[in-house]
């Protein structure tokens, strides 16, 4: 990989840098194909982080499909794509541990509150990748919001040369916004789950007129009820800081974020308020 690099940087050849955990959705491709009309080539990374889980159990029934992500990739570009597949000792040479982050405390906030470890994990991988790829432009989906946030946090802080390119959150015609876990769902969590994108549309409308303390009770309320989705977590923040809505502001950017749990698969999803 390092060799295949130096030969585009010696061709003054842009490249892209699309890092993912595999089991490849249109979701991923969506910023694949993003990337490659904006670089001469691409490298899609393909590597279950073994760091950024705080639940072993999620690490190990991770979905792995490499081959079919390859077909997947090979469908979309013969020859400006290279996949990044790396094993945990290479990556980590057996000394599988994250470095510590200061994301000037969007690590603290809502994921980091509930996945311990969680943004170093993320922060140690994407900082790894960036070295060896040394891309001119990474892409990262607003689907996971604080992550892209804390990755343009990472590259401002490091003084890392790479342009983060934000991409929107891809959905299933249901609303289900996609995602490499949903392949395990069962058939009545997958039928129930595409509540969480209906529920956050309605709390949209609703923070129209009504404070976020009061949308938010109303959200808790639709899922107390609910027989299949148990709501971890939902939260109206400042699309800048992260940080829960106390009053309203007429000059910010609101957003309501959402963590699910359906069956033992948690789902996440986030919508922009204003
Ligand atoms: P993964 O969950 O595989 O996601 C890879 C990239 O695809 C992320 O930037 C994510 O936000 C984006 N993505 C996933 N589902 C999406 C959807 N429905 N619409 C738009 N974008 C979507 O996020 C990770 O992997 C890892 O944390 C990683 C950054 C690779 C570090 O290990």
């Amino acid at each position: 990989m390092v060799k295949a690099i130096d030969a585009f940087k010696e061709k003054k050849q842009t490249l892209g840098l699309v890092p993912t955990m595999g089991a490849l959705h249109k979701g991923h491709l969506a910023l694949v194909k993003k990337a490659l009309k904006n670089n001469d080539k691409v490298v899609v990374s393909i590597f279950v982080n073994p760091t950024q889980f705080d639940n072993k159990e999620d690490l190990v029934k991770y979905p792995r499909t490499l081959e079919q992500d390859v077909a997947l990739l090979r469908s979309v570009s013969e020859d400006a794509i290279l996949v990044y597949a790396p094993t945990v000792e290479d990556v980590y040479a057996g000394n599988t541990v994250s470095e510590t982050f200061d994301f000037d405390g969007l690590e603290f906030e809502m994921e980091g509150k509930f996945r311990i470890g969680h943004f170093d994990g993320v922060g140690t991988i994407v900082k790894r990748l960036f070295d060896i790829i040394k891309p001119d432009k990474a892409y990262f989906g607003e689907k996971d919001f604080q992550q892209l946030a804390i990755i343009k946090k990472l590259v401002e802080k490091h003084h890392i040369p790479v342009t983060i390119v934000p991409c929107p959150i891809y959905r299933e015609p249901s609303g289900l916004a996609m995602s490499s876990r949903n392949t395990r769902l069962k058939p009545a969590y997958k039928e129930a789950a595409p509540f969480i994108y209906k529920t956050l549309e309605t709390a949209k409308t609703l923070f129209g007129t009504k404070s976020a303390n009061k949308v938010s009770q109303w959200v808790e309320k639709q899922f107390e009820s609910h027989s299949l989705l148990k709501l971890e977590y939902f939260i109206i923040a400042d699309a800048s800081t992260l940080k829960t809505v106390k009053r309203k502001s007429n000059k910010k950017a609101y957003r309501a974020f959402i963590a699910v749990y359906a069956d033992d698969i948690r789902l996440i999803d986030n919508i922009a308020l204003n």
